[in-house]
């Protein structure tokens, strides 16, 4: 049994915005924690279905709160792919809607403790997330953070050059 899923965020996501950088790392270990309890529950710890639920309903509004701030990013910084961007959170916040149905159906279902079919249920939503996060983070947020970065170095470069004209 491997409960310890902290390793599930890696030093390559980062992007050298420490707001951003942070929130990414958050949302790995809201996915660890859903992964450590699946782990717990499959070798015979009684897991609830409210602990379950509470990392998996984080799953979709820990997102909102993280595309907020880098919506805004976005915007500030006039990213000229920032609405393609926001179409690709918006599948991932729908992607995420319809695995919450199906959690939903089990929910009904099942009681207090978390059974087999939960957690199968719980694992597929958290392996998706980690998938998707994974790929946006390398893929998508890479991109506008070596826009915003050259953005900033040339806003530095005219400061300076500014600077240098000033008495
Ligand atoms: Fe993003
Ligand atoms: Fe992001």
């Amino acid at each position: 049994m491997e409960s310890g899923k902290d390793s599930l965020w890696k030093a390559k996501y980062l992007l050298d915005i420490d707001d951003i950088d942070k929130q990414h790392q958050q949302y790995f270990s809201i996915c660890s924690k859903i992964a450590s309890l699946c782990d717990l529950a499959r070798a015979g710890k009684k897991i609830t279905i409210g602990q379950l639920l509470i990392s998996i309903f984080e799953l979709r509004s820990y997102a909102f709160k993280h595309f907020i701030t880098e919506e805004a990013l976005l915007a500030k910084y006039n990213y000229p792919k920032a609405f393609a961007h926001i179409e690709l959170h918006d599948l991932y916040l729908e992607k995420i809607r319809s695995y919450t149905k199906q959690i939903k159906a089990h929910h009904k279902k099942t009681k207090v403790s978390a059974d087999h079919d939960f957690v199968r249920e719980a694992e597929k939503i958290s392996k998706f997330a980690i998938g998707w996060w994974s790929k946006h983070i390398l893929e998508d947020d890479k991109e506008y953070a070596e826009f915003i970065e050259k953005v900033g170095r040339e806003q530095a470069r005219d400061e300076r050059h500014f600077g240098v004209k000033e008495e």
